[in-house]
């Protein structure tokens, strides 16, 4: 599905939205140039899932856990993680089937991911954003059929 994302407060909303759809083992994979706004999609997903705690650009830290919402949620960075072994020692394996996973740049190690994921592309569209946004197994593609009812 695709979907224009007006401003920075439609792509939380947006965040919103899937967080309220999202069950365990959820992972999504954030992609778009620097400033896409994945870190703001992040944040509404972290809004709605009531993590309580202010979602940050992990982008220093690579791996942000948050335990207190409905689900618990990782947000990764791998912009600059030099190599995804490093990951398996952060214990990222565990988190991705116990709660909601994020990450940004996840192109860099695709291997990473599990088979059925979301996929979301953003891109600059005029003054906001196109968000486009794809399931690659059947669990992650029933997500974004529930989504694009929920969107009408
Ligand atoms: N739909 C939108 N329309 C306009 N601006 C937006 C939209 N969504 C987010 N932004 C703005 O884009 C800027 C960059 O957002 P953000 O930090 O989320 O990007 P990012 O993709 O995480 O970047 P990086 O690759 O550096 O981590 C922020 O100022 C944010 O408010
Ligand atoms: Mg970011």
């Amino acid at each position: 599905m695709k979907t224009y994302l007006n401003d920075a407060q439609a792509t939380r909303d947006l965040g919103r939205q899937i967080a309220g759809l999202a069950y365990p083992g959820l992972v999504l994979a954030l992609q778009g140039e620097l400033g896409a706004g994945k870190t703001t999609l992040a944040q509404g997903v972290g809004d709605g899932l009531n993590v309580q705690d202010r979602v940050r650009s992990p982008t220093f830290i690579i791996l942000s856990l948050y335990e207190k919402g409905r689900l618990p949620m990782v947000h990764a960075d791998l912009y600059r993680l030099g190599d995804a072994s490093e990951l398996v020692e952060l214990g990222l394996d565990e988190f991705l089937s116990m709660g909601v996973t994020l990450i940004e740049w996840s192109e860099r190690f695709p291997e990473i991911l599990p088979k059925d994921h979301l996929v979301v592309v953003l891109a600059d569209q005029e003054q906001g954003r196109l968000a486009d946004i794809r399931g690659t197994g059947t669990k992650a593609q029933d997500f974004v059929r529930s989504l694009q009812a929920l969107r009408g």
